[in-house]
């Protein structure tokens, strides 16, 4: 699906303005990055994307028509993995494909048949509070993309894992992207990340978040780590941490 915010802003009811005036476009299969200062409203524009939070300004589009309702079209994986404490890790990354209509069965067997991708062997019957805080990201990862929507919203997904989980983790993402064309929206505060994984990549300015910086990224994805190397990259990295108000 095509997703726009136009002129979009956010007031909290406390009187925090999160987002005032951003204009952002995802085109179909797109994989846009968004980074930002913290606080400057992502999480917020994400949650309003998931269709959890209504703007107090502005509009978004889906298709090019008003969105009225966007709960249940998108995968939203918030910054707090929010697992179901009750539930154990393969029930909790089948929670997706059961809502989407799927039985338990056929739900518990295509979480299974992916757990050991997501470094989660051996911890399927586990309940969240037995998991370190990276296997519990990764569970949460793991459920939102079993959820099976054409729209992936990505709150910092790889925030809380060490290095080589992470890179890991980025190239799968990277691989299944590339396998399924679906359009992703992911927020990172990682340009590096953003640059390796991303189509294009906005760069917002601090609260109230608007769109500071647009940047196509080339060569066209999926990329291997030899582009981290290329002057070109690093060219781009200046100028997504520049406009952060880095180097
Ligand atoms: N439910 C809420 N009620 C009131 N204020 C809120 C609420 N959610 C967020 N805010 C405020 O809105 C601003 C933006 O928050 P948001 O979580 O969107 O930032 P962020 O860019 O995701 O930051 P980070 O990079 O730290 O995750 C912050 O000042 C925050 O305090
Ligand atoms: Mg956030």
């Amino acid at each position: 699906m095509t997703l726009e915010a136009r002129g979009l802003g956010m007031t909290f009811a406390g009187g925090v303005t999160a987002l005032d005036g951003l204009d952002l476009r995802v085109e179909p299969g797109e994989f846009v990055a968004v980074v930002g200062p913290s606080g400057c409203g992502k999480s917020t524009l994400l949650a309003m994307f998931a269709g959890l939070l209504t703007p107090t300004s502005g509009e978004i589009l889906v298709d090019g028509a008003p969105a009225t309702s966007l709960l249940g079209r998108a995968a939203y994986m918030p910054q707090r993995d929010c697992l179901m404490p009750w539930r154990t890790v393969l029930d909790n990354c089948a929670v997706g494909l059961e809502l989407a209509g799927a039985s338990r069965r056929q739900a518990r067997e295509r979480a299974r048949a992916e757990v050991g991708r997501f470094g989660l062997e051996g911890f399927e019957d586990r309940r969240p509070a037995e998991l370190s805080g990276g296997m519990r990201q990764r569970a949460a990862l793991l459920r939102t993309f079993l959820a099976g929507r054409d729209l992936l919203l990505l709150d910092e997904p790889f925030a809380a894992l060490d290095a080589l989980t992470r890179r890991d983790l980025q190239d799968w993402l990277r691989d299944v992207a590339e396998a399924d064309r679906r359009t992703i929206v992911l927020v990172t505060h990682d340009v590096t990340e953003a640059a390796y994984l991303a189509d294009r990549i906005y760069v917002l300015t601090e609260r109230p978040g608007r769109v500071a910086l647009e940047e196509t990224v080339e060569p066209p994805r999926p990329r291997g780590p030899e582009v981290l190397a290329s002057p070109e990259f690093a060219a781009l990295q200046r100028r997504l941490l520049v406009t952060l108000g880095f180097a």
